[in-house]
This record gives structure tokens, C-alpha cells and sequence, in this order.
């Protein structure tokens, strides 16, 4: 085994409601039994928004909604998906010709990138085929990583019926980078990346060092040894808050427009010709530094760590909105309304621009709290039909991807 591979627990379907239906549809559909199931729970992140690709530590929670899917390894080498849910279509693929559709991604699309991701990585010429009957309960589009919870389980579906072992960090690492065979890159998460590594490369010029070595805005802090408050302050010196054009980056830098593009911005950003550069790194130093003092809180457990940690979430929902722009409309009327009816804390969660949010609220005030924010928020059609797909829900932390086999 793997060191700190992902757990195997032996249960009794019978006493497992959701694994015994699902067996039973899986005999239905596919004529014989599962021989073991996978879980991947989605996420929720508490704080730390647009941090973890500029190298900071963010604090995300996997919540009890999650993706199950039971497998039946085959000696075919097709596989065969299907989905509880009518409205997903089944799909089969043979093993040695997976083709991964970018331009309108499908469920399956997303399974097969775990699947692709893992017969890489071990370079298998035989891959066994499989049939997959797939369960979620994660509100799709919601902002709770569906789509990441489908590939990983696809990974370690795919890495159980070969086989094989991985712990867990190499199989986050893997399937981290298998999501990107659906061009998860090529989305506008992708362009705030270039903007951030864009910010690290000046700042770096103006402290003497050697800019183009220099990725992340974690990196500059780390190359000139100084803490995340002193980062604060040489923003405040070196940066202007005002827009930066292309033409000041350039000469601030000493390149060409043509140079910039080639060698600095992404295929996303080529037609930028606005840089918030001022705003955007300010926004990553002060949240990871609200990052290690969340975490500080939660370790001392002082009497009013609530409140605190409450402020903290807020801090970050303002920093999100107005120095990263990740916010929306919605995003900001959900939360005032989460915080009047006595969130303590509350901030959108995950890329932003859309999805979801994220509330600390005290179990006692729970009940009062769904009833008044369903009636205050998802008064319009659209966001009732969100509330049909369960999108207003209470969760407490959940724990890892792990695999069943029938005791
Ligand atoms: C998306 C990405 C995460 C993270 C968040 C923003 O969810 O998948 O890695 O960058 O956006 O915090």
C-alpha cells in the first residue's frame, strides 16, 4: 500500500440505504453486481479565496454531499458509465481511445479525465474496461466542486480496478492535473492567474530581483524574507492603485509590448490592456494572512473566536469584492441577507463570480436562519429552481474520498 493511501472500509450494504439502492440499480442495469464503491466528497473553502495557485495555504472543508459511483471491473476493454440522475446520459468509451469533448464538457467528460489522468501516470497498456453507475448529491454549478469531486473519484475508480496504489497527495496532485485536460485552464480563473504572476513580476523588479524567475506572489515574499504585513506595506510603496495600461508595464519593465505577450501574459490575457495590479496583490498578501490567523484562532479557542473568526470571513468577502472583483450581484445580496438573519460570519466561496456562499452560523439559530434566508433570497424563479436543486443547505465538515467493498 501506498503510504497514506485513501482509506478502504468493509461495510454492510444492508445497513448502508444509499449503497444497497445503488447495487440494486447497478444489478438492473448492467445484469451483475458492483464489486466495491468510491466516494469523493465535494468542498467548501472557508477562507482563503485566490490564494492557493499564488502558493498560500487556504482553508477548505469537504462537505457530506458528495459523488458515489459502484464498479464493476470487466475483462472487455470498454467502459460503460451511467448516472442515477435521468437527465445524464449513459456513455461508453473504449479504454485505449478516450477522447475528452473541451468545448461543451459532459458529465462524462469529467470522469474520463480521472481516468485518463491515472492510466498516464502509470503508463498502463492494458487498462482494464469497467461499467459505473454514478450517484451525486453535490448541486451541480453551485461552486461546490462537483466536476473536481467527479474526477477524483473517476481517478480512484480507475486506480482501485487496476490495481494499483497512490496516497492521497499524489492522487490530488494527479487529478489536479488531469482536470485540465477539459481546458479547465482555459477559464477566467485562468486569466486572474496570469494578473497575479503578472503582479509578482513587478513588484520583484522594483526589489532588485530577478523578476523572470519569480511565478508566484508567494515566491517574491519568500525571495525577500519579509512577512505577509510587510508585503502590505511595500504594495502601498512600490504599486499605484490606479489601472496599469500595458505601455507602463512594459517600461516599468524594460520590454516590448511583443515580449510582454510572448513571454508574460497568458493566451487569455494577450488583449488585456488593464492591470489592477495594486488591488489584486493586495488582496492575496492580506488573505493569507487572514488565512494563518483563522487557523491561529482556531488553535487558541479564546472566548470570542466566533466573533473573530466571523470578522475574518467578512474581511476576506470585502477584499474579494472590491480588490479581486471576484463577486457578483447575487453573491453580495445573498450575503447581506445571510448576515442579517445572524450569520456571523459570511463571504463567497470558491472562483466567484457566481456559485455560492458560504456562512458560519450558530447551531441554535440554524432553523430560523434556512426559513429566513430561503424566504428573503430565492424569491425569483430562476432561484427557486435553484432551490430544487437543494442549494440551500446545512453541512458540517465531511471527511475524505474513500473506497467501500461489501463486508
Ligand atoms: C477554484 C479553483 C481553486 C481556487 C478557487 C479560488 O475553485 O479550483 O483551486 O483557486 O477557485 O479560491
Amino acid at each position: 500500500m501506498a503510504a497514506d493511501a485513501p482509506d478502504t472500509l468493509p461495510v454492510q450494504l444492508v445497513e448502508q440505504p444509499r449503497l444497497q439502492k445503488l447495487k440494486e440499480m447497478f444489478i438492473s442495469k448492467f445484469g451483475s453486481a458492483p464489486k466495491f464503491y468510491v466516494r469523493a466528497p465535494g468542498r467548501v473553502n472557508l477562507i482563503g479565496e485566490h490564494i492557493d495557485y499564488c502558493g498560500y495555504a487556504v482553508l477548505p472543508m469537504a462537505i457530506e454531499q458528495d459523488i458515489l459511483i459502484a464498479v464493476e471491473p470487466v475483462k472487455t476493454q470498454v467502459v460503460q458509465l451511467a448516472n442515477t440522475n435521468s437527465l445524464y446520459l449513459d456513455f461508453s468509451t473504449n479504454v485505449n481511445s478516450i477522447q475528452i469533448n473541451k468545448t461543451k464538457p459532459q458529465w462524462h467528460n469529467y470522469f474520463q479525465c480521472g481516468l485518463k489522468g491515472i492510466q498516464e501516470h502509470f503508463g498502463l497498456n492494458n487498462p482494464t474496461g469497467m461499467n459505473c453507475l454514478l450517484d451525486g448529491t453535490i448541486p451541480p454549478s453551485s461552486g461546490l466542486s462537483s466536476s473536481s469531486a467527479l474526477v477524483c473519484c473517476a481517478g480512484l475508480v480507475t486506480l482501485r480496478a487496476n490495481g494499483k496504489t497512490l496516497s492521497k497527495v499524489e492522487l490530488a496532485e494527479i487529478c489536479a492535473k488531469s482536470e485540465r485536460y477539459i481546458g479547465t485552464e482555459g477559464g477566467g480563473m485562468d486569466q486572474s492567474i496570469s494578473f497575479l504572476a503578472e503582479e509578482g513580476t513587478l513588484l520583484s523588479k522594483s526589489k532588485g530581483l530577478d523578476w523572470k524567475r519569480m511565478l508566484r506572489l508567494h515566491d517574491v515574499q519568500t525571495k525577500l524574507g519579509v512577512s505577509l504585513e510587510e508585503m502590505l506595506t511595500i504594495i502601498e510603496e512600490v504599486l499605484h492603485p490606479e489601472p496599469y495600461s500595458t505601455e507602463e508595464i512594459c517600461k516599468c519593465l524594460g520590454i516590448s509590448l511583443e515580449e510582454l505577450r510572448s513571454q508574460i501574459l497568458s493566451q487569455n490575457t494577450q488583449d488585456v490592456s488593464i492591470f489592477k495590479l495594486y488591488q489584486r496583490a493586495k488582496h492575496v498578501y492580506s488573505e493569507a494572512a487572514r488565512v494563518l490567523e483563522f487557523k491561529k484562532i482556531c488553535n487558541e479557542a479564546p472566548a470570542n473566536a466566533l466573533q473573530l473568526l466571523g470578522e475574518l470571513m467578512n474581511q476576506s468577502y470585502i477584499s474579494c469584492k472590491e480588490m479581486y472583483e471576484c463577486s457578483c450581484p447575487e453573491l453580495d445580496r445573498l450575503v447581506d441577507i445571510c448576515l442579517q438573519f445572524g450569520a456571523i460570519g459570511s463571504r463567497l466561496t470558491g472562483a466567484g463570480w457566481g456559485g455560492c456562499t458560504v456562512s458560519m452560523v450558530p447551531t441554535d439559530k440554524l432553523n430560523t436562519f434556512l426559513k429566513n434566508v430561503k424566504k428573503a433570497y430565492y424569491q425569483t424563479d430562476v432561484q427557486k429552481l435553484a432551490l430544487e436543486n437543494n442549494s440551500l443547505f446545512a453541512t458540517k465538515p465531511g471527511r475524505g474520498a474513500l473506497v467501500f467493498v461489501e463486508a
